[in-house]
C-alpha cells in the first residue's frame, strides 16, 4: 500500500509538470482525487487493512490528499495568472467607452453663480444644513407664535433642531462672524416638508445673498440682480420689483425678470404676463442686524434669495425638477 502511495506522488508530479492549460490541470485533478480516482481509491482500500495499518497508512494517504490538492490550486493560480495578466483580472480586456464625468447642472449653475457674485467682490458663505430653531426662525424676527412660520413647512428633528428650510439661516451666523460692512452669498441645500411634483421638491437648491453698509439701497440690489441674470443668461436681462412679504426684510420684495422665452409677450412659461418670479428680498430689517450685531443706526442694505433648481430649469429647458435628484447618468450626460 504504502509503495502504491509513492507511485501515486511521482506519477502525479510527473503529470503536473507537464501541464500547460487548465482544463489539463482538471483532468489530472480528477484522475487521481476525483470520486473513481487513483488516490481516492486507496483510501477507500483503507477500510480492509488491520487497525495498525489503518493508523499509518491512513494518515500518508490523507496527507498525500492535501498535498495533491494544495499542488493542483498552486498550479491552477499559475496558469489563470500568466493567462489572464494581473491575478484573475484580464486588464486586457477591451472596456465600454466611458463619456467622462460630468456635472449636474444645479452644480454648474452653482459654480457659474459665484463666479460672477465674486467678480462683483461677495464672499461665499457656507453654513449648516441641520440647524437650530434660532437661526432658521427666532433670529430672523420669526418668534415662535408667528404666522409666517406655516410659510415653510419643515422637517423637525426629536430635539427641536431641524433641517434649514432656507439659507436665509446663515444671514445671522455671517453677521456674526465677519460684521459689516458685508457682500455674500450662500449658496447651498434646503429642505421643506412637501409633496414633490413637478416644480417642487422637498430637497432643493437656494442662494441667498446679503448687502451691508452705510449707504447701501434696493437700488444696488436691482443693478446686481440685472447684472448676474443678463451674465448667466449671455443677454440683457430686465428685472422688476413688486410689494412681497418677508418677516425678515421691511420692505420686503419678489423680483421677476422678463421671460427669455416670449421676450415679455407673454407665454406658457411665464402664464401670460411677460414676467417670471424670481426671488424674495427686500431691505434688511434693524431686528435681523440686531440679532446679527449689527447697528441698524449705522448700517443698512438688502437681502435675497433665490431658487436655483428654477432657475436651472429656465435655462436649460428642463420640464420636471425630479430629474435634478434621479442620478440617472443619461440625464447628467445632457449637460
Ligand atoms: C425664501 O425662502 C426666503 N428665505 C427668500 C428671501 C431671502 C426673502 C432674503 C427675502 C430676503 P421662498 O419661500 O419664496 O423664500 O423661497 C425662495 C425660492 O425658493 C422660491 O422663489 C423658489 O424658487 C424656491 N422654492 C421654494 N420652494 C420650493 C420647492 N418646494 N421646490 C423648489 N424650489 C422651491
Amino acid at each position: 500500500m504504502q509503495d502504491r502511495l509513492n507511485k501515486i506522488k511521482i506519477d502525479f508530479s510527473k503529470e503536473l509538470d507537464s501541464i500547460s492549460e487548465p482544463d489539463n490541470l482538471r483532468d489530472l485533478e480528477v484522475k487521481y482525487l476525483g470520486r473513481k480516482g487513483e488516490l481516492t481509491k486507496v483510501l477507500r482500500g483503507l477500510s480492509e487493512l488491520s487497525l495498525e495499518e489503518k493508523k499509518t497508512l491512513g494518515k500518508a494517504a490523507n496527507l498525500l490528499k492535501t498535498e495533491l490538492e494544495e499542488a493542483v490550486l498552486n498550479k491552477r493560480t499559475e496558469l489563470e495568472g500568466s493567462t489572464m495578466g494581473e491575478g484573475s483580472l484580464d486588464v486586457t480586456l477591451p472596456v465600454e467607452a466611458f463619456g467622462g464625468a460630468k456635472l449636474n447642472p444645479i452644480t454648474s449653475i452653482i459654480y457659474e453663480i459665484e463666479d460672477i457674485m465674486t467678480s462683483m467682490g461677495f464672499y461665499v458663505a457656507e453654513g449648516p444644513e441641520l440647524e437650530s430653531e434660532y437661526y432658521n426662525f427666532e433670529a430672523l424676527n420669526i418668534p415662535q407664535t408667528h404666522p409666517a412660520r406655516d410659510m415653510q413647512d419643515t422637517f423637525w428633528l426629536a430635539d427641536g433642531n431641524l433641517l434649514r428650510t432656507h439659507t436665509s439661516s446663515v444671514q445671522i451666523r455671517t453677521m456674526l462672524k465677519f460684521g459689516a460692512p458685508l457682500k455674500m452669498i450662500c449658496p447651498g441645500k434646503v429642505f421643506r416638508y412637501e409633496a414633490m411634483d413637478a416644480s417642487h421638491s422637498h430637497t432643493f437648491y437656494q442662494v441667498e445673498g446679503l448687502m451691508l453698509g452705510e449707504d447701501i439701497n434696493i437700488a444696488h440690489m436691482k443693478a446686481i440682480m440685472r447684472e448676474l441674470l443678463s451674465r448667466l443668461f449671455a443677454r440683457e436681462v430686465e428685472v422688476r420689483l413688486r410689494p412681497g412679504y418677508f418677516p425678515f426684510v421691511e420692505p420686503g420684495m419678489e423680483l421677476d425678470f422678463a421671460c427669455l422665452l416670449c421676450e415679455g409677450k407673454g407665454c406658457r412659461v411665464c402664464k401670460q404676463t411677460g414676467w417670471v418670479e424670481f426671488m424674495g428680498c427686500g431691505m434688511v430689517h434693524p431686528n435681523v442686524l440686531k440679532a446679527g450685531k449689527i447697528d441698524p443706526g449705522k448700517y443698512q442694505g438688502f437681502a435675497f434669495g433665490f431658487g436655483v433648481d428654477r432657475l436651472a430649469m429656465m435655462r436649460y429647458g428642463i420640464t420636471d425638477i425630479r430629474l435634478f435628484y434621479e442620478g440617472d447618468i443619461r440625464f447628467i450626460e445632457q449637460f
